[in-house]
């Protein structure tokens, strides 16, 4: 680390990167969707200009329906935990299901499709909805004892019975902590610990690619793992996927474990009111991965949050009630919290939830889908794109659906792969926003306004209403429009959105996101704090943003969040192990994928199945997305000569990039001799990669 930074810094290696594309042309949206969109006036920006910050976050708030109005917009007292919308009073529960209930009791709230395809689309309505959250809010409270506060793991699939989960939990002012489905057992137990939870919500099984997994068994790993790490869980509620049937090798525990569909009888009909929530006391917690080995749990607010992903789902998504909306990524991430849950419900639409894999049976599922709902708003992610196009690139056009708007998120997307999506995916027929955010942000940052902004392929667009980026470099220069230069984007201002705090620290809080760029430390004034993304980025001359990914220890997997540290001491479980890097590689599909390089402990044998027990022990701590592409025995690390882990040389290594000097080394023949070993003897480096890769690990 280079000095004067901390540890958490995002760093750029060299002050200012010159970055080389080919602009791309304007895509224009079509009249008729513009005809039809939520916001057509340009004077949006004006309204929500810096001018009027924080003022203007009003127009988003005011989407919701409040108990008590605030008195304050923002407070910044407390600086730089935000807080927003202050002696304002709201529930979360009540705005995404109650108050749509006198208009749209009879219409669909969910529209749950299990992968098995000859088991019929389920719909919940908002009436439905309305008692089955109510029921498990009841059990919640009267049961589990559970009350305002107390944080609440979940760790369950793509079923419905997760929505009902986290809003009887945001009905009583529970946290609710959802840990994606196919974290482990040991990742959940991290979780469960960080956050303090007492109870533990599950399901027995779940549908993925074809097969019905056991997912209790996590749960009884997760429970042993927290308890051993000081946190006792008391009880587990276990849902069934078929309820009145349970599928698991794991026997409920006497005493500890419940089937929520027992228990559930006793509630029959019962009503709990929705608990009135102070504005800034948080909704939920969600984990994501930092440069250090421990994840961070981002408290979102329940006012600022719902605020804005209300007003970012209505004028970025253009939903209206009457859409059928289908955002396919897992509710597990914050994508699936803000865009399929919490921002959709709260405008009364009707949200689609898919169980399985889009490639499962065939690449024509997803369109299948869509045909069949009749969905017209489509959202996923570039590594959904590339799989989908590689797998059926013709099969879109076999079907009969219609998007009027698509989404997508998550990594860059190439421009090849965006026009694919817009041609043959949407028809030529849907506008497209591609939307950089953050799990910390809590809704987008940039997009275009789809009615107001033509599309640029490859570059997510200006900032949406009320976000105002600057790119900076090193030095602290503002790197302007058309400077032609990459730097780390921040955001001058707060927003409702963005994160409280990290659960339990905040300093690791104030360190990681606000003290690179922190212009006074004492000060209470919010254009003292920039807020860090951690992410490179340019900006054009026209305004738009383009996200070069991430430039601190995070590889960007298919979307999802890794840290190279967690991946690290993953692999340093395994007792042969001494040393262990971890890089990012270009992978066609997944954006990017971690190969590990690990050195053996004095006396052990290479040859073992060291390799082997690495990936295991990846899959054990923190699940199958982890998973490496390659496992490289070495026998030394190339080491700077204090001893630092070059891990950039690793990363040109295994993405056959040019290697550079590496003569200050401590030990430069080792990295000849890891290079034959991953590539061969011939050599065929290029010279430069992309960005994050180009400068992976060289901070200092
Ligand atoms: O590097 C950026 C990348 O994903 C990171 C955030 O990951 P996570 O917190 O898991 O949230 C993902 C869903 C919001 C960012 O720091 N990223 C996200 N969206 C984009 C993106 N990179 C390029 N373009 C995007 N649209």
């Amino acid at each position: 680390m280079a000095k004067g930074k901390s540890s958490e810094d995002s760093g750029l290696s060299e002050a200012q990167i010159a970055v080389h594309w080919k602009e791309e042309g304007y895509v224009y949206p079509s009249a008729q969707f513009i005809a039809q969109a939520n916001m057509t006036d340009p004077a949006i920006f004006e309204r929500f200009s810096l001018d009027n910050f924080p003022e203007c976050f009003k127009e988003y708030a005011d989407l919701l329906s409040w108990y008590d109005y605030w008195h304050t917009t923002l407070d910044t007292s407390d600086a730089p935990c935000w807080k927003w919308f202050v002696g304002g009073k709201i529930n979360a529960s009540y705005n995404c299901i109650d108050r749509h209930l006198k208009k749209h009791k009879n219409k669909a709230a969910i529209h749950f499709v299990p992968e098995p395809e000859d088991e019929a689309p389920a719909v919940i309505t908002y009436q439905e909805l309305y008692v089955r959250v109510n029921e498990f809010a009841a059990l919640l409270r009267d049961f589990a004892k559970l009350k305002k506060g107390d944080r609440v793991t979940l760790h369950m699939p793509m079923t419905p019975e997760l929505p009902v989960t986290m809003l009887a939990c945001a009905r009583l002012g529970i946290i609710h902590s959802e840990v994606f489905g196919g974290f482990s057992g040991q990742s959940c137990a991290d979780r469960i610990v960080d956050s303090g939870s007492h109870v533990l919500i599950t399901i027995d099984s779940y549908y993925r690619n074809g097969k019905l997994i056991d997912h209790k068994v996590n749960a009884d790993i997760a429970v042993k793992t927290a308890q051993e790490k000081g946190q006792k869980v008391d009880k587990v509620l276990v849902w069934q996927r078929y309820p009145g049937q349970y599928h698991s090798k794991s026997e409920p525990v006497k005493g500890r474990d419940f089937i929520v569909n027992d228990v559930l009888k006793k509630y029959r009909d019962a009503r709990v009111e929705p608990v009135k929530m102070p504005a800034e006391d948080p909704l939920f917690l969600m984990y994501t991965s930092g440069t250090t080995g421990k994840p961070k749990g981002c408290q979102h607010s329940t006012g600022g949050y719902l605020a804005y992903v209300a007003g970012t789902s209505k004028y970025v998504q253009d939903i209206h009630p009457e859409d059928v909306y289908w955002c396919m990524a897992d509710i597990g991430w914050i994508t699936g919290h803000s865009y399929i849950v919490y921002g959709p419900l709260a405008l009364a639409a009707s949200s689609v939830i898919y169980e399985g894999v889009p490639t499962y049976p065939d690449a024509g599922r997803p369109w299948r889908i869509a045909e069949r709902l009749d969905v017209n708003i489509f959202h996923t992610a570039p590594t959904t794109i590339r799989m989908l196009r590689k797998a059926g690139p013709d099969e879109p056009q076999k079907y009969n659906y219609h998007f009027k708007h698509m989404t997508t998120v998550g990594e860059p997307i190439e421009p090849e792969v965006w026009r694919w999506y817009h041609k043959v995916v949407g028809k030529g027929e849907a506008i497209i926003v591609d939307t950089w955010w953050q799990t910390e942000t809590g809704g987008f940052l940039c997009s275009t306004l789809p009615a107001l902004q033509p599309m640029k392929p490859g570059s997510a667009g200006p900032a949406v209403p009320g976000i105002h980026p600057v790119i900076y470099d090193d030095e602290r220069k503002e790197l302007g429009a058309g400077a032609g230069k990459a730097g780390n984007i921040c955001i001058r201002n707060p927003w409702p959105g963005a994160f409280q705090t990290i659960w339990g620290d905040r300093d690791r809080y104030v360190s990681t996101y606000y003290a690179r760029y922190c212009k006074n430390k004492k000060s209470k004034d919010w254009r003292d704090w920039p807020y860090l993304t951690g992410d490179g980025a340019l900006l054009a001359e026209d305004g738009y943003y383009r996200i070069l990914g991430r430039l601190d220890d995070v590889i960007n997997v298919a979307g999802h969040r890794l840290g190279t540290k967690e991946l690290e001491s993953a692999a340093l479980t395994v007792p042969e192990i001494a040393e262990a890097a971890v890089v990012p590689v270009v992978d066609d599909l997944k954006g990017r994928v971690p190969d590990i390089y690990v050195s053996l402990k004095p006396g052990v044998k290479s040859g073992n199945d060291a390799q082997a027990k690495v990936t295991k022990a990846i899959e054990q701590e923190i699940g199958k997305i982890a998973r490496p592409k390659n496992v490289y025995v070495v026998p030394d690390m190339p080491k700077t000569r204090s001893g630092k882990i070059m891990r950039r040389v690793l990363a040109a290594i295994s993405n056959t990039l040019d290697i550079g000097d590496v003569m200050t080394l401590a030990n430069p023949d080792v990295v000849e001799e890891i290079r034959v070993l991953v590539q061969g003897k011939k050599k065929v480096a290029t010279k430069k990669g992309p960005e994050d890769i180009a400068r992976f690990g060289d901070d200092g």
